[in-house]
């Protein structure tokens, strides 16, 4: 069994990597079910993209509300984690390991891969740029074959991360501050001018935080909740096929990337 958060995609697309390799579940964390029976010796498996240096705030309340049963000890069930990044995760397993305790479980194997970057909300913050994309894209496809190899021969004590400079302070100093006060949908505009109302960014949205309402003009229009549900994995805005979606005026001139987007 697989749990899957992704925004862009990069992760999704390696979980159904890990999927077709062990033959097991894709779940995706958005589902709203949360019980699940697990199967004689089924491994368990959690892939999401690192958000600040830290597993994003839906990974952390979906598995703090996951039920898993089991004939067998549920530690007993082989259990990895694979998270994607732009270029590094600092102490998110550690971070997700204190998650999954409260459950009984640990991750026995951690694996990280570099994929394209997605977040572009800060001022120092861009996209990559095709050529990096597809460089990235390449290494990392061959790391995923490695990495299936070692799930599927349910391999213990494999670490394959890149935690980066001072790891502590991305994940403890940085990260915390980030995820206290930059992960809001209460940022997000829209330019009306541009906007085609196709309402692409409110299917693709993960966690359902967009509803398409009219606006003034009577034409329909992105509204994001402001419930605490978004997680700012910037889907809508990268989806966006006009550019119209911004997060406050940084974006406005950044590039927009998902997995499998044209070049
Ligand atoms: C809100 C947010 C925060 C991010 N923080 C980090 C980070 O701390 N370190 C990093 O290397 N990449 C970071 N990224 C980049 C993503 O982790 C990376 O692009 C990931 O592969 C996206 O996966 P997805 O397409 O499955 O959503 C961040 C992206 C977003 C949207």
């Amino acid at each position: 069994m697989i749990f899957c958060f992704s925004g862009t995609g990069n992760t999704r697309w390696a979980a159904q990597h890990l999927a077709e390799a062990t033959g097991e579940r894709l779940i995706l964390m958005t589902d709203a079910n949360v019980s699940y029976s697990l199967a004689r010796d089924e491994r368990i498996g959690f892939c999401f993209p690192v958000h600040g240096w830290q597993p994003p705030r839906l990974v952390r309340r979906f598995i703090r509300s996951l039920a898993l049963t089991s004939e067998q000890a549920l530690a007993s069930h082989y259990c990895y984690a694979l998270v994607t990044c732009g270029d590094s995760i600092g102490l998110t397993m550690e971070m997700l390991n204190d998650e999954l305790a409260k459950k009984g479980l640990y991750a026995h194997s951690t694996f990280s891969l570099v994929m394209p970057e997605s977040y572009v909300c800060l001022p120092f913050m861009y996209t990559d740029t095709p050529q990096r994309e597809k460089e990235k894209i390449d290494r990392a496809a061959i790391d995923l074959d490695n990495y299936a190899r070692l799930i599927t021969g349910r391999r213990k004590g494999e670490h394959h991360t890149v935690r980066g400079f001072m790891p502590w302070v991305l994940s403890h100093v940085i990260g915390a501050y980030f995820n206290s006060r930059m992960i809001t949908d209460r940022k997000f505009t829209v330019d009306t001018e541009q906007c085609i109302h196709c309402g692409l960014c409110a299917k693709v949205c993960p966690t359902g935080d967009i509803r398409m309402a009219d606006n003034d003009g009577g034409a329909s229009s992105p509204k994001w909740m402001h419930d605490g549900r978004c997680t700012c994995c910037l889907s809508c805005y990268h989806h966006c096929p006009r550019h119209a979606i911004n997060y406050g005026n940084i974006t406005r001139r950044r590039g927009q990337y998902y997995f499998g987007h044209p070049q």
